[in-house]
């Protein structure tokens, strides 16, 4: 809308000043023009960014009210059943649904870069064996940008996309590379002639030469890792975005997300609610750790419900207990689903978390399909980072496009000491 503006009145000096309204935001810089305390202008003040946006962002839409999330347009609900997950890879970092050889050329790229240097190898040696599998990721991801130092080139599209290949095709290398390190199992090395998942769970499972695949499982397992492939601002996409806003290569910016996602209240929930549902031990015992969530007794949330930004059921978190039904036909159903929907059941009646709208979030359910899928619950946030990987890529490569970024650094509202001397050692 044209010329929308907020008029703000100063009862300071009774000036009024007219702050522009555009795309439903005003412009933090536009407060400077009115005074504050100290003679500078007005600055915002948004701890963890609760109502501050920090870009333009083309990529993921959430209206959380709705329970509505779009990837460049498309709901989430047709592309995790029509698409595959390099397909949907591919429409979060180029903005379009690949044609038939887009799609070949991207896989075929992909394909030819799933090896990693044997030194990464060497380097996870010097991990503990029972090491947690996020601080592994973290490390060798980390250490991947000592491996590309061509990497640095940042402002090079072409580079730039080179790069976006060896995360997407080494990830689940360093992943299952982990998964076997916590067993002392010797490494299985990436197969060509395999899928994008069937490699990844074959480097994973393989036991003799042989892993039998189970393609509803597969299945499954994209259809999660499409389901997690970008989620607008949040924690870990926003630290790739505030590291890459330095410049840095994107394995380094990438770590980065990893280092928030393995965080319990954003990625790592989904290994914190098996452990809440191994504490709840039993059906019979939910009510009551409901109310020891509620009376904060529990010492913990209700881990897996709640979200900043949706306000009713997480469309994800729908979709998954689909996934999770087609899960349990192949595996059989885990005796802790029924302490997971009594916990849903109750929780949606009881007015502490409705009147919070705190709903079930895409992590409630996914740590029961990964365990039904023989992963341990400290590897769930590993496989959340293998989803969301695609996502983190796009956003730090829109965030290098876009010309109103520049390095990230907010300002602050000073609460410490007025100036004051130094006092020698001697006489404190
Ligand atoms: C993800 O941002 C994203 O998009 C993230 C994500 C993605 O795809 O990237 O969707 C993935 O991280 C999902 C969230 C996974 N985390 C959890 O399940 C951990 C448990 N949930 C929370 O801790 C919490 O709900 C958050 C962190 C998800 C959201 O926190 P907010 O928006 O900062 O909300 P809040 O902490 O201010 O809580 C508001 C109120 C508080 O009560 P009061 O102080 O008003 O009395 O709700 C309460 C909170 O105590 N509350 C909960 C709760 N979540 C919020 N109480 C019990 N159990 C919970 N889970």
């Amino acid at each position: 809308m044209e010329n929308e503006t907020l008029t703000v009145v100063d009862n300071r000096t009774g000036r009024e000043y007219s702050l522009p309204i555009v795309d439903g935001a005003i412009r933090a810089p536009d407060l400077r023009q009115i005074a504050g305390p100290d003679g500078e202008g007005l600055v915002s003040f948004d701890p963890a960014y609760l109502n501050t946006a920090s870009c333009r962002s083309a990529i993921t839409y959430i209206d959380g009210d709705a329970g509505i999330l779009r990837y460049r347009g498309y709901p989430i609900e047709q592309v995790a059943e029509q698409a595959g997950f390099l397909e949907t890879a591919y429409l979060i970092l180029e903005g379009e649904l690949p044609t038939e050889d887009e799609l070949q050329r991207w896989t075929d790229d992909v394909r030819r870069h799933t090896y990693v240097h044997t030194n990464i190898e060497e380097f996870m040696a010097g991990f503990r064996y029972d090491a947690h599998p996020m601080g592994m990721l973290l490390g060798a991801v980390g250490a991947l940008s000592t491996f590309y130092p061509d990497a640095k080139h940042i402002s090079d599209p072409e580079n730039r996309y080179l790069q976006r290949v060896r995360l997407i095709a080494k990830l689940p290398t360093i992943a299952a590379f982990i998964f076997r390190h916590n067993r002392g199992l010797p490494y299985v090395l990436p197969r060509n002639d395999l899928g994008y998942i069937g490699n990844y769970v074959n480097m994973t499972f393989e036991i003799g030469g042989r892993h039998e695949p189970n393609p509803v499982l597969q299945r499954a397992l994209e259809i999660l890792f499409i389901l997690h492939a970008d989620h607008e601002q949040n924690c870990s996409t926003s630290a790739v975005r505030g590291v890459g806003s330095s410049h840095v290569d994107p394995f380094s910016a990438v770590s980065a997300g990893i280092a928030a996602l393995y965080g319990p209240l954003h990625g790592g929930a989904n290994e914190a609610v098996l452990n809440m549902l191994d504490v709840i031990g039993d059906v019979k015992n939910v009510p009551a750790f409901v109310e020891a969530v509620k009376d904060g007794s529990a010492g913990t949330r209700l881990m897996g419900f709640g979200h900043r930004v949706y306000k009713s059921y997480d469309p994800r978190a729908t979709l998954i207990k689909q996934v999770a039904d087609s899960v349990f036909a192949e595996t059989g159903v885990d005796p802790k689903l029924k302490i997971a929907l009594e916990l849903e059941r109750i929780a949606l009646e009881d007015d502490y978390f409705v009147s919070r709208k705190l709903y079930p979030n895409v992590d409630f359910y996914s740590g029961l399909i990964y365990k039904a899928m023989g992963y341990p619950a400290d590897y769930f946030t590993v496989l959340f980072a293998l989803g969301r990987l695609p996502g983190w890529i796009a956003q730090w490569e829109e965030m290098l496009n876009d010309p109103e970024q520049k390095i990230a650094r907010p300002r602050q509202l000073y609460t410490g000491s007025a100036e004051r001397p130094y006092v020698p050692l001697d006489r404190r």
